[in-house]
């Protein structure tokens, strides 16, 4: 499609969503509108028509944008980031919409219905939304059932947590269930992503401790598969506990790492909202400068080369240019299209294609890490 059109058809549906969609969507419980999207997604996504329709809305494609990463090829470096899509219910959409990967889950060993609600806010002056789900999914067993059969054309992702209940108070335990999910989901996705900082657990983050990370990694070496294995890290790491990570991943069967998860921490100054919520985790803007702050600091310091993901708010080409050139090989985003709309992605990656022009890069590969020196 010609590059006038879809700069055009963005900002109509920029304006519709801005200026009708989003004032009701915003009336309403934000639990309730992401439930009723899904099913509208579901339903797009299972007619041939539906999905014809969403491309010629928001797809955008672009021959610099396109990369093999870890035997995979991603279109663009847009992805939608895991806690959108937990069921694996809009993988058929998703592609159309113009996303260049998703990561569906978090997935648990077994099924899990979260923390009771409310569980999800949105914080509307810090661009941000307060996240208190607590894992809620229906296990990896029903979730790898609906995503076998399916052919998507884009990369799919799962990311795998343990099951928050009590039993998973116990380390053994907690590596058994993890292990558990990602035998039964590597067979169906294209890539593993393990998360170990899930802010709203009962037990906290018990994997952020070397020891327990070093076991859980060694259970998981030892299941055979050829699909790369990713880790997600929380912002909220200090500099010693992030180092002590760091080694410990380099020692194992990972190929890279997303920056960031959620943020917990309520002394933030890009909090703009009065009277949050005082449990959950924070995503959006709030969380954006700690996210490329840790990936900086990561890419930096590598000693081993590993593909990095930037997660945290990206809203626009630019958020995602900078993540880009600090390290990122690909970005995953959510709360950016919920502010902003769905057009947004592709409105990213035609932007993110006219910024790599404009320095002179023939593909996105060339960009990364160019603002980050590496001491490779
Ligand atoms: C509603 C919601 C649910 C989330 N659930 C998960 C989850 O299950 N697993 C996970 O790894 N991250 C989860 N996250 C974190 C996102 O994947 C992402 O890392 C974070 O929101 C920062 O990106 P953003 O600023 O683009 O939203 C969730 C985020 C949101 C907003």
């Amino acid at each position: 499609m010609n590059k006038t059109v879809t700069h055009y058809r963005s900002k109509i549906i920029h304006g519709i969503y801005s200026y009708l969609l989003k004032p009701i969507f915003f009336l309403s419980d934000p639990e309730l509108i992401h439930d009723r999207m899904t099913d509208f997604g579901k339903f797009l996504g299972h007619y041939h028509f539906g999905q014809k329709i969403t491309s010629g809305l928001f797809n955008y494609k672009d021959d610099s944008l396109r990369q093999e990463i870890l035997g995979m090829t991603f279109e663009n470096p847009v992805g939608l980031s895991a806690g959108f899509d937990k069921n694996a219910e809009l993988v058929d959409i998703l592609p159309s919409v113009g996303f260049g990967f998703v990561e569906v889950g978090s997935v648990t060993g077994d099924k899990c219905s979260g923390n009771p609600k409310p569980r999800l806010w949105r914080l509307p002056k810090s661009q941000s939304l307060m996240v208190y789900y607590g894992l809620k999914n229906d296990g990896c067993e029903a979730i790898a059932d609906r995503i076998k059969d399916k052919k998507p054309s884009i990369p799919v992702g799962v990311s795998v947590a343990m099951t928050n209940c009590q039993k998973n108070l116990l380390i053994e335990n907690a590596v058994e269930d993890f292990a558990k999910s990602f035998k039964v989901m590597e067979s169906v996705a294209n890539y593993i992503t393990i998360n170990i900082s899930c802010p709203n657990l009962e037990g906290g983050q018990p994997f952020i401790s070397p020891s327990n990370l070093d076991r859980l990694f060694n259970v998981l070496d030892g299941i055979p598969t050829k699909k790369a294995v990713f880790v997600k890290l929380s912002p909220d790491l200090n500099q010693i506990d992030l180092d002590s990570i760091l080694s410990v991943i380099y020692k194992h069967r990972i190929h890279g790492i997303i920056c960031t998860n959620l943020t917990k921490s309520r002394d933030n100054s890009r909090v703009f909202d009065k009277n949050i919520p005082n449990v959950g985790g924070m995503s959006g803007k709030v969380v954006q400068d700690m996210s490329d702050k840790m990936l900086a600091y990561i890419y930096k310091k590598m000693s081993k080369k590993l593909v990095l993901v930037g997660s945290g708010g990206v809203f626009s080409a630019e958020d995602a240019y900078k993540k880009i050139r600090l390290g990122a090989s690909l970005v995953q985003m959510i709360t950016g299209m919920i502010f902003e709309g769905p057009q947004v992605i592709g409105e990213i990656n035609q932007s993110l294609a006219e910024l790599l022009k404009r320095d002179g890069f023939k593909n996105i590969r060339e960009a990364v890490g160019v603002d980050n020196l590496q001491n490779l």
